[in-house]
């Protein structure tokens, strides 16, 4: 563990991230990281050297494809060692909108009517829509567990409220794409669990901010998207706890026996999966930086989780103080941080402008060299609970650990002037 007076080299961490270093992106600063975030070397090295060195078909019989396959094998080992589970765990399909698709459909084969599944609407709707379809077309109940309107918040009393004995499936956010803080995912787990409920998580807005021990938090089903997390554009999803075998197969029957293929019917992207762990020798050069070396990759991905949290939270302090300042601005979540909360709040900012529409704003901010977005960033029904014009939505600015204290000044000094 580094010292805990360590803080983050963010220069170092920048100089691994080759979008600082060009030309097409010189002086602008980023908040749009929530939709997908730069990637870093090591995963643009990857690439290139999957499609220069092994782009053949893999787990031939010949040198260059056992490489690829090898490489393939690799990316499974270390996601499985970074998140402290086992490498038959870990699935790569194209998107998390996909997986989450496809698992909905395997659990539609086993739900039926009197069986009983709950969602929210706090979710991006990748995460929502598929589990409420599936439940519907088998005659099985949904029971929507509802933010608090005026914060955007769930309460696990709530939840606890809504499960019972025919409950079978949960799923919910980490993180919501809008209001930022984190779920008690392993209260939660264990609540569904004690029903007898499987539960799935989308991990999709958490995850660049926190690699988390999946063991410990024990879900069924955890999911992100390795593109928002300097990685490839592939899903990354878990699954554990004997699931596997309980769903159908969704892939081709003669494969029925491979637990590997279940669950991601699409033909995988060789290059991508083969590239996807390269992130993981960033956090392994971040946490030698920062005076961690020999250990196990979990302990250096807590580490750095942690180096990346704590940078988060110098940032976000400052930002929220200055957006609660502008008048007529209405942040979605939580408007203050707490360091000692267990519980992230992750920098993921959404506001409403009083009397501005959010898409020109945003415009505004371009016009200053500022990437951020506005809408309903597919969590519709959020926003729609918050008392929101859905298709107008937020201001959504979201940043990472790359991000330094001057890109946030910058940023408050622009709405500052936008919104005065
Ligand atoms: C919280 C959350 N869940 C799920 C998704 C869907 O991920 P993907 O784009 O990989 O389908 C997103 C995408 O923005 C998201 O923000």
């Amino acid at each position: 563990m580094p010292d805990a007076d360590v803080t983050l080299d963010v220069d170092f961490v920048r100089s691994q991230f080759p979008a600082f270093g060009t030309s097409a992106l010189q002086d602008w600063r980023f908040f749009e990281n929530a939709g997908g975030s730069y990637a870093c070397r090591q995963t643009i090295d990857a690439l290139a050297e999957y499609y220069t060195e092994t782009k053949v078909q893999p787990y031939g019989r010949y040198p260059a494809s056992a490489a690829a396959g090898q490489g393939m094998d690799r990316a499974h080992q270390r996601w499985a060692e970074a998140l402290g589970v086992n490498a038959d765990e870990i699935h790569f399909g194209p998107s998390t909108s996909m997986n989450t698709y496809v698992l909905a459909k395997a659990f539609a084969e086993i739900l039926g009517p009197g069986d009983e599944v709950i969602v929210t609407n706090q979710d991006h709707e990748a995460n929502t829509g598929a589990v409420r379809r599936a439940a519907d077309s088998v005659g099985a109940r949904t029971h929507e567990w509802g933010v608090d309107a005026s914060t955007g918040l769930l309460d696990p009393e709530v939840f606890g409220s809504l499960l019972n004995s025919r409950t079978r499936l949960v799923s919910i956010p980490h993180a919501s794409n809008i209001v930022g803080i984190e779920n008690d995912v392993q209260l939660l787990t264990a609540m569904a669990h004690e029903s007898g409920a499987r539960i799935i998580v989308d991990g999709v807005s958490f995850a660049p901010h926190s690699l988390a021990n999946i063991a410990e938090l024990n879900p069924d089903v955890y999911l992100f998207s390795l593109y928002k997390t300097y990685s490839v554009h592939q899903g990354l999803m878990v699954v554990r706890n004997g699931l596997i075998d309980e769903l159908p197969n969704q892939g081709h029957y003669f494969n029925a026996a491979l637990s590997g293929k279940r669950l991601t019917p699409a033909g995988p992207d060789h290059a991508q999966i083969a590239s996807a762990g390269a992130v993981l020798d960033y956090v392994e050069v971040l946490a030698q930086r920062h005076g961690e070396s020999s250990v196990p990759l979990r302990q250096s991905v807590g580490s750095v989780s942690k180096l990346w949290r704590d940078h988060e939270n110098r940032l976000l302090g400052p930002l929220l103080e200055r957006l609660r300042a502008i008048p007529g601005v209405r942040l979605i979540g939580p408007d203050r941080v707490d360091e000692s909360a267990r519980l992230h709040r992750c920098p993921t900012v959404a506001f409403e402008p009083a009397g501005r529409k959010p898409a020109a704003v945003v415009d505004e901010l371009a016009k200053r060299r500022i990437m951020a977005g506005s809408g309903h960033f597919y969590a519709r029904r959020l926003v729609e609970a918050a008392g929101l014009e859905a298709e107008a939505g937020v201001v959504r600015v979201s940043f990472v650990h790359y991000t330094t204290m001057e890109d946030v000044e910058a940023l408050g000094s622009a709405l500052e002037e936008i919104l005065a």
